[in-house]
């Protein structure tokens, strides 16, 4: 199994406002960085209850197709809403999670969520972290990263510079 955590962050490390505003990130996503191809690579995309909640929110289409999506929670979710994707809720320990996904005969998984990145980054769980800086400062916000219980030593493999200021850092975990 491997798991891929592919994420935009502003340069000062947040993926969202306090109140979960997304309106730093780029319109419609920015300019082409690798998501299409990402998301085709993934078995499963496993996001935590408040990002589902934030996409649905967005009130458009279900932005996943019909990608097997894992909404993660400790309580029953309304997964109604969703309309024409394949939505499953989970729950359980980051270890858990992955045992029952890889049973199930998943061999990529890309988790999303910044709770839910922590959760699995404690875990030892994450092996690829591909991290997309937005070219903004937002002070404060919900952070891509927390604490963790020693350090978790990564090998840089690439950055890419993007024309409209976008820069994508892709590392592999090496210990956690
Ligand atoms: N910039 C980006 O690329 C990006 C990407 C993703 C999300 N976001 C933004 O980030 C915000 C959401 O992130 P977040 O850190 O607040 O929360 P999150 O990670 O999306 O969701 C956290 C929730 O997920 C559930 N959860 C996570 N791991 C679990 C586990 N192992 N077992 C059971 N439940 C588990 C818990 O739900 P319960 O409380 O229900 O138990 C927890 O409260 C949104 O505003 C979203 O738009 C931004």
């Amino acid at each position: 199994m491997t798991v891929s955590v592919f994420v935009g962050a502003s340069v000062d490390g947040f993926i969202a406002r306090r109140d979960g505003g997304l309106d730093w990130l780029p319109a419609g996503g920015g300019e082409p960085h690798g998501y299409d191809e990402f998301i085709a690579s993934v078995d499963a995309i496993v996001i935590g209850r408040k990002t589902f909640e934030t996409v649905l929110g967005f009130g458009g289409a279900w932005p996943y197709g019909r990608k097997r999506v894992v909404v993660l929670s400790s309580r029953p979710v309304d997964l109604s809403a969703v309309v024409g994707g394949v939505v499953e809720q989970m729950g359980g320990s980051p270890e858990e999670i992955v045992a029952g996904l890889a049973a199930s005969g998943a061999r990529h998984l890309y988790v999303d969520g910044g709770e839910t990145i922590q959760r699995f980054l404690r875990a030892g769980l994450v092996d690829r972290l591909v991290i997309t800086r937005v070219p903004v400062l937002i002070g404060e916000g919900i952070p891509l990263f927390g604490s963790l219980p020693h350090d978790v030593r990564l090998r840089h493999v690439a950055t890419r510079a993007f024309p409209s200021g976008l820069v994508q850092s892709e590392y592999e975990v090496l210990s956690a």
